[in-house]
């Protein structure tokens, strides 16, 4: 995968990792189409991005949003043309402070699946055919540790992030033999809103900087003897080659 060669989609950009990834992305030549709900960041970010001389489109979305789906799949080609690389990044606690599962509304668990798992689905779902036409592509799903751990009060974000890692899975075994590439990637702890909300007094020293992970998930992406279809990667597990 040559990065500066291509165009990438990277959910969830206006801050944070997903931030993080699109700048360097956009930072080794590829052209990006960034996604959030709120315009204003994103716009900020796609400026800053433009000022260094890269190419950036901002594309105001939900992903929970089932008619926004194939909105974002259309504007994303249009701005930035066939698709090399999709991340989906974008995700949600649910409902903060983090609650045990048995005083999870039903109807949050719900909207964590919608946020982290089937809208994401549907737009692999309206992305990956041109992938598999080109035969070639990465799509990588930002899991979490809390997949594989029980952790008390994570119980909505982990299930949505099991059955995330699970869908990355059985998409490599389906695309296998198509050129076509699925990754699960748990970025590890970041300094970032959304670890604030889960965690507001934890030592934010001790945590990595999102732009040290994005550059190490651009390693993985281009490094496909290390990271082949269907692996789940943990960023602070890889070493440097
Ligand atoms: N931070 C950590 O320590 C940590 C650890 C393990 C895994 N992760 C995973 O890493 C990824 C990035 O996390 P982060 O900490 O960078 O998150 P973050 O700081 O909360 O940023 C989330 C981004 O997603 C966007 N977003 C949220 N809901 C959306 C929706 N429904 N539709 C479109 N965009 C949406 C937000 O913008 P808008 O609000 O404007 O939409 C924002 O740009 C997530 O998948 C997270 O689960 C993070």
């Amino acid at each position: 995968m040559d990065i500066t060669r291509t165009s990438a989609l990277v959910t969830g950009a206006s801050r944070g990792l997903g931030r993080a990834l699109a700048e360097a992305l956009a930072a080794r030549g590829a052209k990006v189409a960034l996604v959030a709900r709120e315009l204003g960041p994103l716009a900020d970010v796609v400026a800053g991005i433009r000022a260094r001389g890269g190419e950036a489109h901002a594309i105001a979305a939900d992903i929970a949003d089932k008619d926004a789906v194939h909105r974002i799949a259309g504007q994303a080609h249009g701005l930035v043309g066939e698709l090399g690389i999709v991340i989906h990044n974008a995700s949600t606690l649910g409902p903060v402070p983090l609650r045990l599962l048995l005083d999870t509304e039903c109807e949050d668990l719900a909207a964590v699946l919608e946020t982290n798992l089937v809208g994401p689905f549907r737009l692999t779902k309206a992305l990956a055919g041109a992938m598999v036409l080109r035969g070639g592509g990465v799509v990588v799903h930002l899991s979490s540790d809390a997949a594989v751990e029980p952790y008390p009060r994570w119980g909505a974000y982990g299930v949505a992030k099991a059955a995330q890692d699970q869908l990355s899975r059985v998409l490599a075994a389906e695309l296998a033999e198509t050129g076509v590439r699925v990754l699960a990637i748990d970025p590890g702890e970041m300094d970032t809103a959304m670890h604030a909300a889960a965690m507001p007094d934890a030592d934010r020293g001790a945590l990595q900087q999102p732009d040290a992970v994005a550059a190490r998930i651009l390693a993985m992406i281009t490094d496909e003897a290390r990271a082949p279809s269907g692996a789940r990667l943990v960023v602070p597990a890889w070493s440097a080659a």
